[in-house]
């Protein structure tokens, strides 16, 4: 195989600009073989953009079946990931799924299990973790040399939304539709990076605010408070109502601190000694550990979507590593329904949760949703 020939399901506003990078030659070892929209609309525009004799499928099954392709780019609507991801292994082809990986975790489990059966390469869009500043951050934090995390802290209040945002399609900002608002739609990068470079909690509590910015049913505006197992305590705090807004992401360890803003730059804040240990020995009130100040040597190169896309094809290639294993999804994920779940019951969530109960009030919110299901599956 000298590249691999993909097709993109679903052609709106991500799966477009995935079909023009590669159509722009922007991903060295992928073609362009397929695309399919349930919106004629989407179809058309494709059918012109691609030519006449591209072959643009109505549905997802007959591009999975075509033959034409050897991995399926999954960018639809968040119910469908795992069902169309379980189609495509099915039929023996490579997956790399939009973020989030599901909505549900129990969905989820059944597509990571699908991948395993399969031996086929899965990967998830993460494409934030190409950002040279949350690689490094992973590296110094997995490292081990500024000693266990005490705190950490992410708030990212700038994904300011309008109204007009959530009109644009009728899946978007309802239960049925998105399966949730903030925490489904914008967070599943930094929820990610999250538990990528900090690990997972072991218990949250939450309080998500429904429609507290915008006319929609789903959470705009979240607050989450985390405990981990060794004892550090960490926030998470989201909205897309507020402008400017914040994205402070700081991490306190104990022999240092690390802050990024905004994703551009890192500063370390190194101690010379481990905190813990001079708070207990030092023999002065007031005194403080010697900490130097450095702004961290940051690779310029980000290739986000592209980076992604070309690890994918590189992995089925070559063997060569991804930027995110698909079945890696399932920990932000795990993280938003813990804080969901704990908003919906008003009480501390221990992870593991109970995932039937979180599906059994998941669907509770589904069943009272103004958009319906043939809606939520195909909407423009
Ligand atoms: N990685 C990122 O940076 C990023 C950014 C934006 C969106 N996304 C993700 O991409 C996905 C799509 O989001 P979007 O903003 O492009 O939504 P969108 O509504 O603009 O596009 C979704 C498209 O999928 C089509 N569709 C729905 N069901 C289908 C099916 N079964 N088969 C074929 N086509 C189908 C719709 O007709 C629509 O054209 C979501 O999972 C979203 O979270 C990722």
């Amino acid at each position: 195989m000298a590249k691999v020939r993909l097709g993109v399901i679903g052609i709106g506003n991500m799966g477009t600009t995935h079909i023009k990078n590669i159509t722009d030659g922007q991903v060295q070892d992928m073609e362009l073989t397929a695309v399919t929209d349930c919106s004629p609309e989407r179809r058309a525009w494709a059918a012109e953009f691609l030519g006449a004799h591209f072959p643009v499928f109505a549905d997802e099954n007959e591009l999975i079946q075509s033959g034409g392709i050897d991995a399926v780019l999954i960018a639809v609507p968040h119910y469908q990931h795992p069902m169309i991801a379980i189609e495509a292994f099915k039929a023996g082809l490579h997956v790399l799924c939009e973020k989030p990986s599901g909505v549900y975790t129990k969905q989820v489990r059944e597509m990571n299990d699908a991948a395993a059966k399969s031996g086929k390469i899965f990967a998830i869009m993460f494409n934030q973790r190409t950002n040279s500043c949350f690689r490094k951050m992973h590296e110094l934090v997995s490292g081990g040399s500024l000693g266990a995390v005490m705190r950490t802290s992410w708030i990212i209040t700038n994904w300011f939304r309008t109204e007009a945002y959530y009109a644009s399609g009728d899946w978007r900002g309802t239960w049925e539709g998105e399966g949730g608002g903030v925490l489904l739609n914008q967070c599943p990068h930094q929820l990610d990076l999250f538990q990528w470079i900090c690990g997972m909690p072991r218990h949250v509590r939450a309080f998500c605010h429904n429609g507290k910015w915008h006319n929609i049913e789903v959470e705009d505006d979240v607050t989450a408070y985390l405990e981990y197992p060794n004892g550090a305590t960490g926030t998470f705090i989201t909205s897309t109502g507020e402008f400017p807004g914040t994205n402070r992401f700081e991490i306190s360890l104990e022999k240092g601190k690390l802050v990024n803003e905004d994703g551009n730059e890192v500063l370390l804040h190194r101690l010379n000694t481990s905190q813990r240990e001079f708070c207990k020995t030092s023999s002065e009130g007031f005194g403080r550990p010697e900490c130097t100040v450095e702004k961290l040597q940051i690779e310029n190169s980000n290739p986000q979507h592209t980076g992604v896309m070309q690890a994918f094809a590189g992995r089925i290639l070559r063997g060569e590593p991804l930027i995110a294993e698909g079945h890696e999804g399932i920990n932000g994920l795990i993280l938003s329904n813990a804080m969901h779940l704990s908003s919906w019951l008003d009480k501390t969530v221990e992870i593991p949760f109970d995932e039937d109960l979180f599906l059994a009030e998941l669907n509770k919110r589904r069943a009272a949703s103004k958009t319906k299901p043939a809606a939520a599956r195909c909407s423009t």
